[in-house]
């Protein structure tokens, strides 16, 4: 008898302890096509995979193949597609870049639309979600990529926004364009007059020129469903977590459903391995300094990497270089087109950092206390690299204009004046107070939202039309009082001026 009493006691347990985690939920994200923010929502659900909830992770076949990403402890939900929609956006870039012509927003913008309306319109993968059957759908904060809240409307299951994108308009954030930057153009955290014309013009461009197909998406992708339009349909998000924060960035007005999480990329550091271990800890009185212009820019331009070289030899540190060439100078300088990054930026050895400034790698810099050389490229990274070095974290540099001797002027004032790294390194313990590891903060949120609904948290201007919000009805009935009123006066004072008239005429026919 008492034999049988110990397995059912287990079996017991282990239901409370199951029953436990299949409060859990399950939750699906839909990043962008891009690899870096696909990497992000990866931490983001490997977070909530953590606290008990079962995760899927939408990816297309291009990135499930590629196999770069973390999806431990995750259900990958694979959009079948022969397009490569990373490569065709995104890789011509840097080409681009290098032959100094500038890209052409609109037709990205039209190629991304036509990959998600393929997605939206596929009846397979539509099916293929359904039967996840998820309590909440996570989306990426890209315009072209919102469309994925019409696929939420369609299944009628919350949503929340997820994304590096801060955007304060389809949010309904009240966004003065005096004082608050868009993250495009290079300025500091007070605008001057012409950088605010500028900011003001860009936001009226951007709210008037619909370059994301929304006219119509509710009835085109879930005409089953009452109609709403996106711009109704967009704060509707139960919560929008923003890769962003008030350290790295600059302070800004923010709504209680908006919640910075900038650093779902950060991650505690391992201990190097291999030929990284062995090159950044072998006797190094000066030091090593980690270069990379990211994933995407591997191949430089001889002109550019000749001179790099030339600047890292006279230079008295060693060199950790991700590029895709031979070392010039292999035993002060490592290349390799692949680098762990986050691991070696975090190294003690490590004294500076130069970066194209990408959002992870300055987040893994602030992390890691490490000031940096900016060598930025293009897309946001301007305004990225604006942003630190206006804090005094780091300085400036055009490579396709600087010469040899200007990037050992600026690499020596990094690494010798201690103020650069002083100012970091407080930064780097403001973040860790106020921000602990930001996936966490990511999870605890969309948790929170599965549990309560972020209705709660929603203010009237994200409930309201476009009309309503900007107040044009307002506008139109005081406009209409005011022409009233004035109509009145110039009625009694054209009467007033007849009957004088009129007076003075009868008066003077009396005198006559
Ligand atoms: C691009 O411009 C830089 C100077 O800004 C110049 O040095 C370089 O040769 C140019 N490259 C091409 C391909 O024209
Ligand atoms: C590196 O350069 C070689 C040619 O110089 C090229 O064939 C190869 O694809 C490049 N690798 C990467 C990762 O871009
Ligand atoms: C160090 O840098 C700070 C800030 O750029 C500057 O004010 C200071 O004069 C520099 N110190 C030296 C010794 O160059």
């Amino acid at each position: 008898m008492r034999m049988f009493i110990l397995p059912t006691c287990m079996c017991v347990l282990m239901s409370v302890f199951l029953a436990g985690t299949a409060s859990g939920k399950r939750v699906l994200l839909m990043p962008s096509h891009i690899t870096s923010h696909t990497k992000y929502h990866t931490n983001i659900a490997r977070a909530l995979n953590e606290i008990g909830h079962e995760v899927w992770v939408c990816m297309p076949s291009f990135l499930v193949e590629r196999n770069v990403l973390d999806t431990t402890g995750l259900h990958v939900l694979e959009y079948k597609t022969d397009v490569d929609i990373e490569a065709l956006t995104m890789h011509p870039l840097p080409e681009k870049f290098w032959r100094n012509e500038t890209e052409n927003v609109f037709d990205q913008a039209h190629l991304m639309l036509t990959y998600v309306d393929a997605m939206l319109m596929d009846k397979k993968f539509v099916d293929s979600v359904r039967k996840v059957n998820p309590s909440l759908i996570v989306i990426d904060s890209i315009p072209t990529v919102y469309l994925y809240a019409t696929l939420a409307y369609k299944l009628d299951v919350p949503f929340a926004v997820a994304g590096s994108h801060y955007d304060p308009m389809t949010m309904r954030v009240p966004f003065n364009p005096g004082a608050v930057a868009l993250p495009v153009f290079q300025v500091s955290k007070h605008m001057t007059f012409a950088q605010r014309v500028v900011n003001l013009a860009a936001l009226s461009l951007l709210y008037f020129v619909d370059m994301s197909g929304y006219s119509n998406a509710v009835s085109r992708y879930a005409p089953e469903r009452p109609h709403i339009s996106m711009e109704q349909l967009l704060p509707l998000a139960e919560v929008v977590l923003v890769e962003s924060d008030h350290i790295l960035d600059y302070p800004q007005p923010i709504l209680p459903n908006v919640i910075r999480i900038g650093g779902a990329a950060i991650s505690e550091p391992k201990p190097l391995t291999g030929i990284f271990r062995d090159f950044v800890e072998k006797d190094a009185p000066e030091g090593v300094i980690v270069v990379s212009f990211g994933s995407m820019v591997v191949n430089l331009p001889d002109y550019v990497a000749s001179k790099m070289a030339a600047a890292f030899q006279r230079l008295n540190f060693r060199f950790v270089w991700r590029v895709n060439m031979s070392s010039p100078e292999p035993g002060k300088i490592l290349t390799s087109t692949w680098i762990p990054q986050n691991d070696l930026v975090a190294h003690p050895n490590v004294r500076l950092f130069v970066s194209h400034c990408g959002k992870n790698g300055q987040y893994e810099a602030l992390y890691n206390a490490k000031p940096t050389l900016c060598l930025p490229l293009f897309g946001d990274q301007w305004y990225a690299a604006e942003r630190t070095r206006s804090k005094g974290w780091s300085l400036t540099a055009n490579i396709k204009e600087a010469s040899a001797d200007d990037l050992v002027e600026m690499i020596t004032e990094l690494t010798r004046n201690q103020t650069y790294r002083s100012r970091v390194a407080r930064a780097s313990e403001i973040f860790k107070v106020v921000q602990g590891l930001p996936v966490k903060r990511a999870a605890f949120w969309l948790d929170h939202v599965m549990k309560y609904g972020g209705a709660y948290m929603r203010y009237a201007g994200q409930e309201m039309p476009a009309y309503k919000y900007f107040c044009l009805d307002l506008m139109a009935f005081f406009g209409t009082v005011i022409g009233v009123l004035f109509f009145l006066c110039y009625l009694m004072c054209s009467r007033c001026f007849r009957m004088c008239l009129g007076s003075g005429r009868v008066n003077k026919s009396k005198r006559e």
